[in-house]
């Protein structure tokens, strides 16, 4: 069956048959349990390559004929991951250079997974091998849906073989050696290169002062990785085009681009383990939350499309630092939080408990009990009852008119740099503060990297945006001339694409559209805080203050201490058609809501619901033609009014709406109809 000729929702997770071959009966009432839970999906395969090919060239595929078989007479879809994420020993023993060498130089024995080198030819053409077996003997069969390519790939490997493609895809982007230099700055402590033979990745014992190479190296990391991927979506869909891929996403940071990654996937898809009930206030959850809706509106953005929660937890991980079983409630109010943060599916990792090793404790649906009487499984069948009763809701677009820019570049090239705090520039965490002021306007936010188009939003933020790709300050430049509203803060485009610095006052080539230049950035030390005043009221601001030396800008607020006290801190500069804010400092996340909803109003982009923040409720909105779904959703555990609405502890109420006019630009419209709500 086609994956968008499915109705509703998916719901299911990761099912490790492989585990249980020996055990028929236990297969058997795995598909009882399943359609008595609501499960409609599956992930069969993501660790399965050993069960497949015992030996070299010595394939078995019977039990998963049955298997597939089985599950699509059961009405259960599936969805067929690649293998690659984990290897059979005797892959090793055999090719040993298959395993990634770290940053030490050190080779890694057999053991964990997601551990291999991407570079390595003899583990593509194993992986291709099993992967186009695998697509052949499938790729038409009923119940496949998906392809899940390999596993949560992360990391980097320091081997001869990718020394070499460094420096072949060194020479490709510089050409010369001179230009190479020249953008390193690498006379700095003599370090001139004479030939791209003498050029070595980082490492802790050898190369850590040279900025460029090190984020040349994680960009060429991030493009071998998506090139191993893109062999394998080559392969399965050699044999079935029509069956998308995807592969399953988990962090930010994890060595890849993952905004460059989503464009060669069909369809995102999100794993997420929020610490819930981990925070000093169990009360509340709002921090939790926060997280696994960035991620959530990450993945959304990326294509403007509903994209797939492919793991989460029925019940606890067993990797947290406190493994907190999720209180009552939580499952129901965690999946309504995916579904209303544009996921089409809530997946579990895990349908049944290993019995040995590493995740043997780790949550699932069905626990070493098996039982179906547990709280966990009758939370599971409650959530599949739920997403039957919102199968209209599948497929449903969220569009945003405000977004954030949370740039990959940026981030790399702020871990290397040396300055402000040593060790800690605390970029995820500014980004976090603006990204939750935006969200407690309880507006709709994509967020996007400076590759993104600008110029389908009205209003963009970027917190930090301490390197420019080449084009960014245009961008920025063309979008506030058109109408669009942009703010940029503090340590903003000092550096071009390869970390050197641009000579000039920041940010580069857009004093004019800021009407300011920023002469010098202060740190501050813990605990020590300047003030602003804004609507007579008095913010505190931390960390890091810009001193503006020239501005034409309007003063929206003024330091009010030390040697910079009546500079500006905060600014706004007409310019064009749109305006351009400068926020240059980090104030407390207080002043950024209302800063925020000062400006969402004067240029009438409209909340979801017409509410100040209410503690502990975040606000979600999907579109289905002329239908809107608005979620409210409690995360603290007591009750909460919001808009006259009561909402119980851990409540989600989802109030169903006609829009007054059908175009999505025009989605604002005033809501004609109210109907009753459905609270969960
Ligand atoms: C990741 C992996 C899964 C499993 C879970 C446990 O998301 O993809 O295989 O290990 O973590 O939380
Ligand atoms: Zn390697």
């Amino acid at each position: 069956m086609r994956y968008d000729e499915i109705k509703g929702f998916l719901h299911g997770g990761d099912y490790n048959a492989e585990q249980w071959l020996d055990r028929p009966e236990i297969l058997a009432e795995d598909i009882r349990l399943m359609k008595e839970a609501g499960v409609n999906a599956v992930t069969l395969g993501v660790f399965s390559w050993a069960m497949y090919e015992p030996r070299e060239n010595e394939f078995h595929f019977e039990w998963l004929d049955n298997l597939m078989d089985s599950l699509w007479e059961n009405g259960i879809h599936v969805i067929l991951a690649t293998p690659s994420g984990g290897k059979p020993p005797w892959l090793i023993k055999k090719y040993p250079h298959i395993m990634r060498t770290d940053q030490n130089r050190i080779r890694h024995l057999y053991g964990e997974r997601e551990n291999h080198c991407n570079s390595n030819s003899i583990y593509r053409e194993k992986v291709l091998q099993i992967d186009r077996l695998l697509a052949e003997r499938y790729a038409h069969h009923p119940a496949l849906i998906l392809w899940h390519i390999s596993n949560e790939m992360y990391g980097t490997c320091h081997c001869e073989d990718c020394q070499q493609n460094f420096r072949k895809w060194l020479k490709n982007k510089y050409t010369t050696i001179d230009k190479l230099n020249q953008e390193y700055w690498s006379v700095f402590w003599s370090h001139r290169y004479d030939d791209f033979d003498e050029i070595e990745s980082p490492a802790p014992h050898g190369e850590t002062a040279v900025h460029g190479l090190a984020l040349d190296y994680q960009r060429f990391y991030s493009d071998l990785s998506i090139d191993f991927l893109k062999q394998e979506i080559a392969a399965v869909k050699e044999y079935n085009p029509q069956i998308p891929v995807t592969t399953n996403l988990f962090h930010f940071n994890c060595g890849i681009d993952i905004t460059k990654l989503c464009r060669i996937l069909d369809i995102v898809s999100w794993d997420s383990y929020p610490k819930w009930h981990c925070g000093t206030d169990l009360q509340t959850e709002w921090e939790s939350a926060v997280e696994a809706s960035f991620g959530f509106d990450f993945c959304r953005s990326q294509k403007n499309a509903p994209f797939l929660l492919m793991e989460s937890t029925p019940s606890n991980t067993n990797n947290a630092p406190v493994c907190k079983l999720k209180r009552p409630g939580m499952h129901m109010l965690s999946a309504m939080q995916a579904i209303a943060s544009g996921s089409d599916s809530v997946q579990y990792f895990q349908w049944r408990k290993s019995r040995g090793a590493y995740e043997k404790f780790h949550g699932a649906v069905i626990s070493h009990n098996g039982s179906a009487e547990t709280r966990v499984f009758k939370d599971v069948c409650a959530v599949g009852r739920q997403l039957q009763e919102l199968c209209d809701v599948r497929g449903a677009v969220t569009r945003s008119r405000a977004a954030l820019i949370y740039d990959w570049n940026t981030m790399r090239a702020l871990e290397e740099q040396k300055s402000l705090r040593r060790n800690q520039r605390g970029l995820e965490e500014i980004i976090r503060e603006h990204y939750k002021a935006l969200l407690k306007n309880y507006i709709s936010i994509d967020i996007i990297d400076q590759t993104s188009d600008f110029m389908k939003y009205n209003f963009i933020a970027a917190p930090m945006l301490y390197l420019f790709l080449p084009g960014t300050a245009d961008k920025i430049r063309q979008f506030v001339e058109k109408g669009g509203t942009f703010v940029l803060t503090f340590y903003s485009g000092l550096v071009n694409e390869n970390d050197l610095a641009y000579e000039c006052m920041p940010p580069y080539s857009l004093n004019d559209v800021l009407g300011l230049s920023v002469e010098e950035t202060d740190a501050l030390t813990d605990g020590e805080y300047n003030t602003l005043l804004y609507q007579d009221k008095r913010y505190k601001v931390s960390h890091y203050c810009d001193l503006i030396h020239d501005s034409s800008a309007e003063m929206l607020s003024a330091y009010e201490k030390d040697f910079y006290a009546g500079m500006p801190a905060v600014t706004r500069n007409h310019f064009g058609k749109g305006a351009a804010y400068y926020i240059a400092c980090r104030p407390e996340e207080d002043f950024l809501y209302h800063f925020y909803r000062d400006i969402l109003r004067s240029i009438g982009i409209p909340a979801i619901i017409d509410s100040a923040y209410v503690e502990d409720v975040m606000v979600k909105e999907r579109v289905q033609g002329d239908t809107r779904y608005q979620f409210l959703m409690n995360f603290a555990a007591v009750p909460r009014i919001i808009h006259g609405i009561e909402l119980a502890g851990y409540e989600t109420k989802i109030i169903k709406g006609i829009m007054a006019v059908r175009s999505y630009n025009d989605f604002h419209g005033r809501v004609l109809a109210r109907l009753p709500d459905v609270s969960i």
